[in-house]
């Protein structure tokens, strides 16, 4: 059988960790998948920086768009990062192309997710971004094939693994904030830009997706009232934990006959509730579905082991010809029936 050949935008800590879990796990991959997945081509801003891993066996390409026409390439998997710019170029270069398209670009799918995934269904091809949102967590999958039964009422939880990082340690080493940011930066967690991270923007472009995969509902980045955990103070950690409570920062979407709510701002979380529990760089996320009743998703959401673990998932499905919903939950629609639903209610 021939194998799942891939061109990879962005060489960082997501790109270079799918690289580094394809050497290490190649053979599993190959039988769980059905054929090899193999990298032919590589883009990133610097040729020359020394990333851990041998991109000498890759075809270079400079432009990272040019990835998209690439003769030996079946799929495109970009993790560059930015709602628009390069990334967007590629996204729809690579479905013009009538290749598939793997991402972990949430800021890419809260605002362009919806026109990505009918250009992906006009062509045929799959658009996959399990890694957008927690990280390593299968939580799409989870979400939108897993609870696929249910009514859900609320979907909310833990989703920036910089935050609950700068929370977690604030609390349980006494450090300051900036200096915990540092060190979430040294370790990969944090955007390129960390503002997107401290100020809940990151966090609401996943919420956004979620509620829109539970709701059946445009995915409305505009409409999340969003604040972060910048002015979170020591003080007002150890007044919360004084209280019983410790201060998480938690996305939440609620549909009720009034609307659907979104919001991202720092909570307080009773001890007794899991929530409290999930610290570091963990992401959760949990479902209120009418049937299924309280599911709960935990694992770590940030870092380049388990996104590339999310990123590689998605290129097993692919190679499996496993292409799933293009975007909302099996027959909801949205692309179907464009317009029906307005992401207002
Ligand atoms: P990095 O900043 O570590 O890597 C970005 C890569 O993209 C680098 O290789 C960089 O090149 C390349 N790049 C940047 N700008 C351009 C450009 N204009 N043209 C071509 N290449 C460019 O980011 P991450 O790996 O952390 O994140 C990648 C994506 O994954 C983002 O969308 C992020 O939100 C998402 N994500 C990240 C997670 C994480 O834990 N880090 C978790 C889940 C999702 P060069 O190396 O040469 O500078
Ligand atoms: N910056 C993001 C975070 C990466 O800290 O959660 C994972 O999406």
């Amino acid at each position: 059988t021939e194998p799942l050949r891939v061109a990879l935008a962005g060489i960082g800590t997501v790109g270079a960790g799918v690289i580094r879990l394809i050497d290490a796990n190649r053979e599993l991959i190959a039988r769980r998948a059905g054929r090899a997945i193999e990298i032919v081509a590589v883009s990133a801003r610097d040729r020359g920086k020394d990333r851990g891993v041998d991109i000498a066996r890759f075809d270079w390409i400079d432009d990272s768009t040019a990835l998209a026409r690439h003769s030996r390439a079946d799929v495109v998997v970009e993790l560059v990062g930015g709602a628009d710019g390069p990334a967007l170029a590629l996204a729809r270069a690579t479905l013009e192309a009538g290749k598939s398209f793997v991402t972990a670009n949430k800021a890419m799918i809260a605002h362009h997710g919806l026109e990505l995934a009918g250009a992906a269904e006009a062509a045929g091809t799959a658009l996959k971004f399990e890694a957008a949102v927690a990280g390593g967590i299968p939580v799409i999958k989870g979400l939108r094939e897993g609870a696929a039964a249910n009514e859900i009422a609320r979907v909310y939880g833990i989703l920036n693994g910089t935050c609950n990082f700068i929370l977690s340690k604030m609390e349980a080493e006494g450090r300051d904030f900036a200096d915990v940011l540092g060190e979430a930066q040294r370790l990969g967690f944090a955007e390129a830009d960390p503002t997107f991270d401290i100020d809940g923007v990151d966090a609401a472009h996943k919420l956004s997706i979620l509620a829109s995969l539970a709701f059946g509902t445009k995915p409305a980045f505009g409409d999340v009232a969003t604040s972060g955990v910048r002015h979170v103070l020591a003080a007002d950690i150890a007044e919360a934990a004084a209280l019983g409570y410790r201060i998480r920062l938690l996305g939440i979407a609620e549909s009720n006959a009034a609307g659907l709510f979104q919001r991202v701002h720092p909570h307080l979380v009773p001890l007794d509730h899991p929530l409290a529990h999930v610290s570091g760089s963990l992401n959760a996320v949990v479902a209120e579905g009418n049937f299924v009743g309280r599911l709960f998703f935990q694992g770590a959401g940030a870092g380049d082991g388990p996104t590339a673990s999310a990123v590689v998932a998605d290129l097993i499905d692919i190679a499996r010809g496993e292409f799933g919903p293009p975007y909302a939950m099996p027959a909801d629609s949205l692309l179907a029936q464009p317009g029906a639903d307005t992401g207002d209610r």
